[in-house]
């Protein structure tokens, strides 16, 4: 069993993590917390909310930062539309927030719950994990581990290096991975497998019912988006991933290596630098005041797509039933 709080920005593929988070028994959603990323802190925040209520999910949600911490807001609108999760109808907002700010909400949580139970699942920009990791260091040390959507070590979905999470609020992103905790980058090489194909669409389909439909326009908006942007064939479930990963770690492999954040560079603002723990000596060539030998994280690099496409149609199945 897991214990996660999953930090957000719905965000398409950010509704279906927690569906499958919320559908899957050997994960406890301790909480859904919310970040400024693909649209407002608004916007997002009632898009987290609409998801929880039409499948009737009943966990703490908590609004978090509304800018990064550096660099203006980026928001998504030609992948996600103008409200951040445009596509299925969202219902009116019936439903309270949890009245902490998503940090404090992160903080408390992770300080009151057993050390090394809680897992914190940042798949929107890392500002709210940034800010609880400075003002109370002590969940550094007292977290299970860090599952970040984000990075990507062959190419960029912003600018030709950079992934978006990354891209809009690197500074987040480098104090995340510097952080002396272990880190899991489920980046864009990985979550670009990850496609919500006929095949899946087909099985959620056949579930049928309100939650099934929401997922079908989910994915019938941001695949419409993936094909005219980016070409793709079906759009990635990116998010989706992480919670995956936890739920059954052979649904991925991974490979340790060190994680740098380009902060400056011209053409790679917002980069991941990612040093595999299997090329010894590159460190010796950067410069980088950094240890590359610390090989903390560990990087995501090859999904069994059908774990996950059963872990994905199963908790649909599942929330469906109830
Ligand atoms: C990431 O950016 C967002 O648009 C998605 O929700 C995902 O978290 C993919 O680059
Ligand atoms: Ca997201």
């Amino acid at each position: 069993m897991e214990r996660i709080i999953l930090d957000c920005d719905p965000g398409h593929d950010d509704a279906i993590a927690i569906l499958l988070a919320a559908g899957n028994p050997e994960i406890e959603l301790l909480g859904i917390t919310t970040v400024a990323g693909n649209n407002t802190i608004e916007n997002v925040t009632t898009n987290a909310q609409a998801v929880c209520q039409v499948a009737g999910i009943d966990v703490p949600i908590a609004r978090g930062a509304s800018e990064p911490l550096v660099t203006p807001q980026i928001v998504s609108h030609d992948i996600h539309g103008g409200t951040g999760m445009d596509g299925p109808v969202l219902p009116e907002i019936t439903g309270e927030l949890d009245p902490r700010h998503a940090v404090d909400f992160i903080i408390d949580t992770v300080m009151a719950e057993p050390a090394g139970t809680v897992t914190l699942v940042p798949v929107g920009p890392f500002t709210n994990i940034a800010l609880a990791m400075r003002k109370e260091p002590r969940i550094i040390e007292r977290v299970k581990g860090v599952v970040v959507m984000g990075g990507s070590y062959t190419r960029g979905n912003v600018t030709p290096s950079a992934e978006y999470n990354i891209y809009v609020d690197p500074e987040a992103a480098e104090a995340v991975f510097r952080g002396a905790w272990p880190v899991t980058m489920v980046g864009l090489d990985l979550t670009h497998q990850a496609l919500a194909t006929q095949e899946l669409q087909d099985r959620v389909r056949a579930v049928g019912g309100e939650v099934a439909q929401f997922v079908l326009d989910i994915w019938g908006f941001i695949g419409k988006t993936y094909e005219d942007v980016f070409e793709f064939p079906a759009p990635p479930v990116h998010d989706a991933c992480c919670v995956a990963y936890l739920i059954d770690p052979a649904v991925m492999k991974t490979e340790a290596a060190h994680v740098a954040v380009e902060l400056h560079g011209q053409w790679t603002k917002g980069m991941t630098v990612v040093n595999f723990a299997d090329r010894p000596g590159m460190h010796h060539s950067t410069g980088v005041a950094v240890d590359l030998q610390d090989h903390r994280a560990q990087v995501a690099t090859e999904l069994d797509w059908d774990r996950f496409a059963d872990l994905v149609a199963g908790s649909i199945e599942r929330i469906a039933a109830r």
